[in-house]
């Protein structure tokens, strides 16, 4: 053989154990028991807001509707467009049953088994208790339909192949959710920052093939704009107090006056000020308690 044909059949051979790597790997996916407690729909409205599902979902400033599909998610690997969870039954989620909720929300596996872009942040809302889920649902199941498509998303190849996120999950991701004893307020803050609302999707840093690694909140490039870390160690630099945090996250206003800006507007605006005040306390000790990991 040939040098230039070695090289022709070694990466032939190379495609080949990629794709059966691809096809063979399954979705790490869980039959559950089905959530059976009843959802409050009060409760869930809330947590729209709390856990970003409203400020991803719907397109602010435009005759699109609520939860009809929102703005461009920019990242390195293309625009993502939330989609349509109306309930219309044709555009958004009016047909789906809470087994089919609980799939997309906590193990990122669509109705037809496959899996979810990682910009749905599915890896945080794995931790959410059934009792969220289902209040989560509830509230869905009120919010008007929207008789609306939304966008594809615009993604380059190879990311435009779902299949190639198989093999992600495989080597990235989990759905075993976090075991979180929200009894105490650290507890509940962890729960809050962790798996509600999911302050590690932009403050943790990723590798270039989009996953988390640590520093675990230690600060991330999102795209030219900048999370800082957001550690304990981090407020002690800044001279932050535990006041200072839970004032921030309800009205956005830095300890010298000034006000954040960028995509934080959103958190605050929709997700932390909604929340009741011993929540923000709660995430305050919770991230004060975060010495280093
Ligand atoms: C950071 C942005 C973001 C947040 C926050 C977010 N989503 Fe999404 N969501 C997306 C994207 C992007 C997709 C599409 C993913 C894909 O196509 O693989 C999606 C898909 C979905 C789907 C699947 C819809 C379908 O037709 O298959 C459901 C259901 C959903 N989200 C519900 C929620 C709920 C409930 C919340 C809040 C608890 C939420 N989302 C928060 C970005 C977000
Ligand atoms: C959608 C992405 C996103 C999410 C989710 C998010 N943040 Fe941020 N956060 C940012 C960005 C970007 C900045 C910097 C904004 C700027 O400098 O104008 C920021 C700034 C901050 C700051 C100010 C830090 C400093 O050094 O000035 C704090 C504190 C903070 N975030 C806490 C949180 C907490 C707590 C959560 C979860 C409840 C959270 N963030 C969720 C993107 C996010």
């Amino acid at each position: 053989m040939s040098l230039t044909k070695k090289i022709i059949f070694g990466l032939l051979a190379f495609g080949f154990t990629g794709l059966a790597v691809v096809l063979l790997v399954g979705l790490n996916v869980e039959e559950r028991p089905k959530i059976t407690v009843a959802g409050n729909a009060q409760n869930g409205a809330t947590l729209l807001q709390t856990a970003g599902c409203y400020a991803c979902h719907t397109q602010a400033e435009s005759a699109n509707g609520v939860y009809a599909g929102g703005a461009a998610l920019v990242s390195p690997f293309g625009n993502f467009y939330a989609p349509n969870i109306t309930s219309s039954k044709q555009h958004g989620i009016g047909d789906w049953d809470i087994v089919t909720f609980e799939r997309a929300l906590r193990q990122g596996v669509n109705p037809n088994g496959q899996s979810y872009y990682p910009a749905f942040p599915f890896m945080s809302y794995r931790s959410l208790t059934d009792q969220d889920v289902a209040d989560l649902f509830a509230a869905l199941q009120q919010v008007e339909a929207v008789e609306k498509d939304h966008r594809d998303h615009e993604v380059g190849f190879p990311f435009n192949i779902r299949l190639g996120l198989k093999p992600w999950r495989w080597l990235f991701s989990t759905v075993k959710p976090l075991k979180i004893d929200q009894t105490t307020s650290v507890g509940r803050g962890r729960y809050l920052v962790d798996a509600v609302a999911h302050c590690g999707e932009c403050h943790t840093p990723r590798n270039s093939l989009g996953a988390p690694i640590p520093p675990y909140l230690g600060g991330a490039d999102l795209n030219g704009d900048w999370a800082p870390p957001i550690t304990a160690r981090a407020f002690e630099q800044m001279e932050w107090t535990k006041d200072d945090l839970v004032y921030f996250l309800e009205d956005g206003m830095l300890p010298d006056g000034d006000f954040i800006g960028s995509s934080m507007v959103e958190v605050i605006e929709h997700g932390t000020s909604n929340m009741p005040f011993e929540d923000r306390e709660a995430i305050a000790d919770y991230l004060f308690s975060l010495v280093q990991r």
